[in-house]
């Protein structure tokens, strides 16, 4: 057992239906087999446990570890690839490099860069769009293994409208799909995703495939895109000319329930959003790849409203980087640009959307660091002199505190991340 001290905050009640920050600043955690075992007051925890190892991370804040509920694992080389609209952005920059994971020695060096970049952000868990090649995600998914974060993914698949290169047919995205998912759905922290791009590249056979994938490996979850751009969806509407809307492209294929995470979702309808609500799916708000492509200012009010659950997601390499506390800050800018369309977030609200909410979102039992919880954790400690330490010493609150680490805090500011206990 160690008992770990630190200043310690989180989110385990929304604060979208009323719940607050949580924050203790002398706090002791004590962590047993990966899980926090008690938590209290560090001299009472010291008191009753006076031989356990201290872990002393006095000076910044322990956050749980962050929650990613969108990110590219073959577009860690793109990241900063500025000013073009999602379809011109995906021909020019991001599928000429998908098309390089073909080769599996390439994947390899990407999923240490994309793990490394993970990690080094603070993410302990994510949802991860895979590649559009088996090898590729075999070669992902040994990585996060053996580094030992949580992460859900697949094989990305796709039918029509990319490059050749990336297509697939329905036999063999099910085939392919089917036994990554029987090799790795489970396996330690790792968790299958079925996931068609979106429907503009997929046909309704290659839907049906992943219907099918879904079904026959039980537990395992769905993710893609969804209305993030005007020309994106109208397109969709062409070409699902039956569907009642874009959402209602995967919802005809039964693919919209409680274990089906779609990103984006800036121009949805109220009916969408009644469908989402209603399905219990889950939206990853992607801030700085909305802001970077123009897609479009998140309407969070409207989801929040309709009961849809919102997490954040870094959306990399159309997002500007791994960080969720960067994705938190470009969100409450966001807000503030909608005037009284948007939702005024609190610090607390960020912390949620980066950590907790996430973790709802997966269904994982992480995303605080209440007791029973396995210790998933990130450090955020600047050095002395830093902006974020200055701004620190002098918060007059917590909630500024907290502010000070969304405004300020970077992946340079990373000082330590665990998975289960395991220091990364
Ligand atoms: N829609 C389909 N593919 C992508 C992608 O790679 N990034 C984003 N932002 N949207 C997409
Ligand atoms: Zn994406």
């Amino acid at each position: 057992m160690t008992l770990v001290r630190a200043r310690v905050m989180d989110t385990p009640d929304d604060p979208f239906a009323g719940g607050v920050l949580r924050h203790d600043e002398d706090a002791g955690l004590l962590v047993a087999d990966g899980v926090i075992a008690a938590r209290g007051p560090y001299a009472e925890l010291r008191a009753a446990h006076p031989d356990e190892e201290v872990l002393d991370l006095r000076g910044g804040v322990m956050l749980p570890g962050f929650v990613d509920t969108h990110v590219h694992f073959p577009q860690v080389r793109v990241i900063g690839s500025l000013g073009l609209p999602l379809l011109e952005w995906l021909d020019r920059c991001a599928l000429p490099e998908e098309c390089r994971l073909a080769e599996a020695a390439y994947a390899e060096v990407i999923a240490r860069e994309f793990v490394d970049g993970l990690v080094g952000a603070g993410t302990t868990s994510a949802l991860v769009f895979g590649s559009h090649f088996a090898p590729a995600v075999d070669v992902l998914l040994r990585e996060v293994s053996r580094v030992g974060l949580r992460v859900t993914a697949g094989l990305v698949v796709s039918d029509r409208g990319l490059p050749d290169a990336l297509l697939t047919t329905p036999e063999r995205a099910y085939d392919e799909s089917r036994a990554l998912a029987r090799r790795w759905h489970g396996t330690g922290r790792v968790r299958y995703a079925v996931t068609p791009r979106f429907s503009y590249s997929t046909t309704e056979a290659t839907l049906d495939a992943c219907a099918a994938v879904l079904e026959d490996e039980p537990g395992t979850w769905f993710t893609s895109h969804v209305n993030e751009n005007p020309d994106e969806v109208t397109a969709v509407g062409e070409l699902f000319a039956d569907a009642l809307h874009y959402v209602g492209t995967y919802d005809a294929h039964g693919l919209v329930g409680e274990r089906s995470v779609l990103a984006h979702n800036v121009h949805a309808t109220d009916d969408e959003l009644k469908l989402l609500a209603g399905r219990g799916a889950a939206v990853a708000h992607c801030a700085t790849s909305n802001s970077a492509l123009g897609s479009g200012l998140f309407p969070l009010r409207r989801h929040v409203e309709h009961g849809v659950r919102v997490a954040l997601g870094s959306d990399v390499g159309a997002g500007t980087g791994f960080s969720l506390l960067k994705e938190g800050l470009q969100a409450s800018f966001m807000q503030a640009l909608l005037g009284a369309e948007g939702v005024p977030l609190t610090p607390a609200h960020l912390l949620f959307l980066a950590t907790r909410a996430g973790a709802l979102a997966l269904g994982l039992d992480v995303g605080d660091l209440g007791e029973g919880r396995p210790f998933d954790a990130v450090w955020i400690c600047p050095e002395d002199g830093d902006p974020l330490d200055v701004g620190l010493r002098h918060a007059a609150s917590a909630e500024a505190a907290l502010s000070k680490v969304f405004a300020l805090g970077t992946p340079a500011d990373v000082a330590g991340v665990w998975v289960a206990g395991e220091r990364l």
